[in-house]
């Protein structure tokens, strides 16, 4: 028997019900496979708990979790908390506390989902986005003085580091090596951007020597969204700043048909501390509680938590349910469909039940 050790922070909003719609669906799994085991374990941390003791997780939050084989988040944020609060206090210290500096967020069209793009079906938008995640525009760098008054200051000054930029972009490479197409491209913003940014295209162009394999090319951020939207086939692979790529993979999404469907990794490459997968979406406070939260983007990050730890028949088994249920047309609202979580919920379990593959 194989078995992991899962901690499970389901948190805010929506969070709670698609992590718990995931932890079904793997139990499933562990019951279709028979020699595999997951054990959970649940911590309450998130906006309820801040109201409560006043932090978002406890001081050694950090400790608690160090042990796991990995991370199973929910969303953060509450109408009532602060928005950088609940994001400082929660998901932020556990993706740079644990040097989680890769966050990974494949988009594609599922069966049975459209694309708001026109002509775009399932394999013509086939991307990962690789997300700098530890450093850059979210470093937490800067100030603010003279608070209130006319004079107010703010900074929020970018750090980019040559350690920083070098192993994204080397693990943005190697995953594109990994891919069929072999290619890359790299985000940029050098025109305007005269420091940092150059030093990343330098770092890039460094980089790609080690791949003779992959083919890459580099596009502004701003052409970015351009491309993704009129030229969808032309990318495969994308790295991208931390800020840009945040902003990247919410277009992205919503591309491949809704926020609802894109999950994201969190990775620790170097695997000293556990990962983190989580839906890429918020708590969306307009459905929290209506049952009607789409639970396909907690099932995909627990594909890309399956792959990590090394589970890539379990990791297959479950995108293939999903597969099958979307393209059955067994889907929520936000994707046109007119079933709830639990509809969706239970027919990827019974397509798990009934592969025989
Ligand atoms: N990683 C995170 O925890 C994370 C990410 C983004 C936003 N947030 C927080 O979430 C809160 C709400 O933010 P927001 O409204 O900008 O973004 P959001 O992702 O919560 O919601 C945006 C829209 O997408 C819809 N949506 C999102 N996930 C869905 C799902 N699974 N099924 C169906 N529809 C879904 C929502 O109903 C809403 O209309 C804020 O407090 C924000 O800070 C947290």
């Amino acid at each position: 028997m194989r078995e992991y050790s899962i901690a499970a922070i389901p948190a805010d909003g929506i969070g709670p019900e698609v992590i718990a719609a995931g932890i079904r669906v793997l139990e499933a799994l562990e019951t279709r496979l028979g020699d595999v085991k997951f054990n959970f374990k649940s911590f309450d941390w998130g906006s309820n708990y801040y109201k409560k003791h006043g932090v978002m997780m406890p001081a050694d939050g950090l400790k608690q979790l160090k042990p796991f084989d990995a991370i199973y988040f929910g969303a953060v944020g509450a109408p009532d908390v602060p928005d950088h609060i609940t994001l400082w206090g929660l998901r932020l210290p556990i993706c740079q506390g644990f040097d989680q500096y890769a966050n990974v967020r494949p988009t594609k069209i599922l069966p049975g989902i459209k694309s708001p793009l026109r002509d775009v079906g399932p394999g013509d938008l086939d991307w990962v986005i690789v997300r700098e995640n530890s450093e850059g525009e979210y470093a937490g760098n800067g100030g603010r003085v003279h608070r209130g008054l006319p004079e107010e200051v703010a900074t929020e000054t970018s750090v980019f580091t040559r350690v920083g930029c070098e192993r994204v972009l080397r693990f943005a490479f190697r995953l594109a090596q990994s891919r069929p197409r072999k290619h890359l491209t790299v985000s940029t913003k050098s025109n305007a951007q005269r420091h940092a940014m150059v030093m990343w295209d330098e770092i890039a162009e460094q980089v790609s020597k080690e791949f003779p394999d992959v083919t890459w090319d580099k596009t502004l951020v701003d052409a970015m969204t351009v491309r993704m939207t009129l030229n969808p086939k032309s990318l495969d692979t994308i790295v991208a700043s931390n800020l840009q790529a945040d902003i990247l993979s919410d277009l992205a999404g919503a591309l491949a048909g809704s926020l609802g469907v894109a999950p994201t990794a969190n990775i620790d490459p170097e695997r000293r501390y556990p990962s983190m997968f989580e839906p890429i979406h918020g708590s969306a406070f307009d459905i929290t509680g209506k049952g009607i939260a789409n639970p396909v983007a907690s099932f995909w990050t627990a594909v890309q938590m399956l792959d990590h730890l090394g589970e890539q028949d379990g990791a297959a088994r479950i995108m293939r349910a999903v597969e099958k249920v979307t393209g059955a047309g067994v889907l929520t609202p936000d994707v046109g469909g007119k079933n709830n979580t639990k509809d969706v919920t239970d027919a990827v379990i019974d397509a798990i039940h009934s592969s025989n593959l």
